[in-house]
């Protein structure tokens, strides 16, 4: 007994400590849900890992992790492939728009708002019973208003364009979530983009080909069709581990009740991670318009001495000395009518062969016919979404051999190597079945067929000239203008295998969850183990659980 009480008292105190410091951190952790494009959900957790984020589980175009404050903000300021960022705080069961009304009107809406705040409702609807998003998204906003109206014989304002908080509730089948908008503004709108040219790429897109690359600043890099200069700004910001948001002047959680200010301007101004950048960027375009634009956006993002821009048609690209990685987004089009567009692609194909000797390629288009004309071996195939278009990113590794020794004496692909030629059939099915894993899993967003309600607001851009060039003691809004700062970690970013030919497949990572601690992320959680070290629930297998 003696022996027993002596061991047993150290473990007891140890036990009552441990307690003490570690449950109320424990309990600042709370869920929160990154939404993205469809087959950047694997980078993106990636990057929550890197993040410290923990419970890390793979949906359809979203991520769920677990952390605290601070790693909220954080994943809205560092985060390059997250669209946004959702905190659920009710998840509840309803089949009809009025069931959802009653329940919210029992929310204490004080705790997220004040009546003098404005707010905002958005709604994603996967359900046979909820036939109209808006309608449902309507009923929130009463529910809103007459709790408050209720209560104190007021009701706050519902605002279109710049609300103070924006609620989305999201409903697949039966099941309800209300979640407070943390970002506003979708997260691909960094800041620095001043002007755009004819389709542009989508920032979040642009550096999530980037991170799949595996180019983490370790060598030259040239995008050959730039445009505005929306992958050669996205490659110089991972190239120097500068955080995607410090452009943008404003995040959605900083009107919310418990904003920490001074543990935002903390996360703000640490530069620490950042790094010098020793190899070149190089965008080139043969538009004078596009280099001009390029150069108004880059120069907006402070990154006019890291990137070289210049006029130049892509058959004139010379041959590279130094190892190079080309990352570029051609024009494709919906429509395969311009002969022109083919013999750019046979071009593109031509120029890799010959200048880009020892380097490798990767280019997202939408035809199986463009590919074709570039007549080179892709080495990965991976399906993306650029909007609405099903398309995908190959990549060319350039031997230094003859080019019928890397084709293997044949010009033309083989059948296997083709897995994703897009006839319209198979688009169709592809859209149907995207559109079947958004019913099931939900919290997907696509700007271009997100269905919004008509009170949820599309901000203007914002223009440099309304940054405030550092944010001082008591100033809502920030930030110096050099030496700015990001806590992205070095590393390895891209973990996925993208050697063998074998596609990028989302299907087959989804629902899987993330251990920081392994070298492979995946663990299936339907073996329901604990996976992190500071939760004690199971991973959501598809969208997130309900509590
Ligand atoms: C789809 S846009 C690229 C958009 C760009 N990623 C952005 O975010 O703005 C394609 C670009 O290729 C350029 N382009 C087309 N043919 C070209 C060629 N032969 N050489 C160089 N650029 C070319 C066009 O001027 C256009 O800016």
């Amino acid at each position: 007994m003696h022996k027993i009480h002596r061991m047993n008292r150290p473990c007891c105190v140890i036990f009552v400590t441990l307690q003490a410091e570690i449950i109320p951190f424990l309990m600042t952790e709370f869920e929160m849900i990154a939404k993205t494009f469809q087959g950047l959900e694997e980078i993106l957790a990636k990057e929550l890992i890197d993040l410290g984020a923990n419970g890390v589980a793979i949906g359809n175009r979203m991520v769920s992790f677990k952390g605290d404050k601070a790693l909220m903000y954080k994943a809205n300021f560092q985060l390059r492939t997250a669209i946004r960022i959702l905190k659920p705080f009710l998840h509840f069961k309803a089949d009809s728009a009025d069931e959802v009304y009653e329940i919210c009107r029992k929310v204490e809406w004080e705790k997220y708002m004040d009546l003098s705040d404005s707010f905002a409702v958005d709604s994603v609807v996967y359900s046979e019973d909820f036939r109209h998003s808006k309608f449902v998204a309507y009923r929130v906003k009463d529910a809103i208003a007459d709790y408050f109206r209720d209560k104190y014989g007021k009701r706050p304002n519902v605002s279109v364009a710049n609300p103070d908080l924006t609620f989305h509730i999201h409903i697949s089948h039966d099941d309800c979530s209300l979640s407070l908008d943390s970002s506003g503004e979708s997260l691909h709108k960094r800041g620095y983009r001043q002007e755009a040219m004819e389709a542009p790429l989508n920032e979040v897109l642009a550096a999530g080909m980037i991170l799949m690359s595996g180019w983490d600043g370790k060598s030259d890099f040239v995008d050959p069709m730039c445009g505005s200069g929306t992958i050669p700004i996205e490659a110089a910001l991972i190239a120097k581990n500068m955080a995607p948001g410090l452009f943008r002047s404003h995040f959605a959680f900083e009107k919310w009740k418990d904003f920490d200010r001074d543990l935002f301007e903390q996360i703000y101004n640490d530069d620490s991670a950042e790094r010098e950048f020793e190899f070149t960027i190089k965008g080139y375009d043969k538009d004078p318009k596009a280099i001009l634009t390029a150069k108004r956006n880059a120069k907006a993002a402070g990154l006019l001495d890291t990137i070289h821009f210049e006029q130049r048609d892509f058959k004139d690209f010379e041959p590279v000395k130094e190892r190079t990685v080309i990352i570029t987004n051609p024009p494709y089009g919906e429509r395969l009518t311009d002969d022109n567009l083919l013999g750019l692609y046979e071009m593109i194909g031509e120029r890799l062969k010959h200048a880009l000797i020892g380097g490798e390629a990767w280019i997202i288009s939408y035809h199986y016919e463009c590919f074709d004309k570039i007549g080179l071996k892709p080495s990965a195939k991976i399906p993306l979404f650029n909007g609405a278009l099903p398309c995908e990113l190959r990549k060319y590794e350039i031997f230094d051999g003859r080019y019928n020794d890397f084709r293997g004496g044949d010009r033309r692909l083989k059948k296997d190597d083709l897995p994703t030629r897009r006839s319209s059939t198979l688009r169709h099915k592809a859209r149907l079945a995207e559109k079947e894993a958004e019913r099931k899993t939900g919290f997907a967003e696509n700007p271009e067929k997100t269905e919004k309600t008509e009170f949820r607001r599309e901000r203007p851009a914002r223009k440099t000239s309304e940054r405030k060039p550092f944010r001082k003691d008591g100033e809502k809004s920030f930030r110096k203008t050099e030496g700015t700062k990001s806590f992205h970690k070095d590393g390895d970013r891209s973990f996925r295998k993208t050697e063998g030919g074998k596609p990028f497949r989302k299907s087959s990572s989804e629902g899987k969850t993330f251990k920081k601690s392994e070298g492979k992320p995946f663990r299936k959680s339907s073996q329901s183990k604990p996976f992190s070290k500071s939760t004690s629930r199971p991973a959501a297998k598809k969208g997130f659980k309900k509590q």
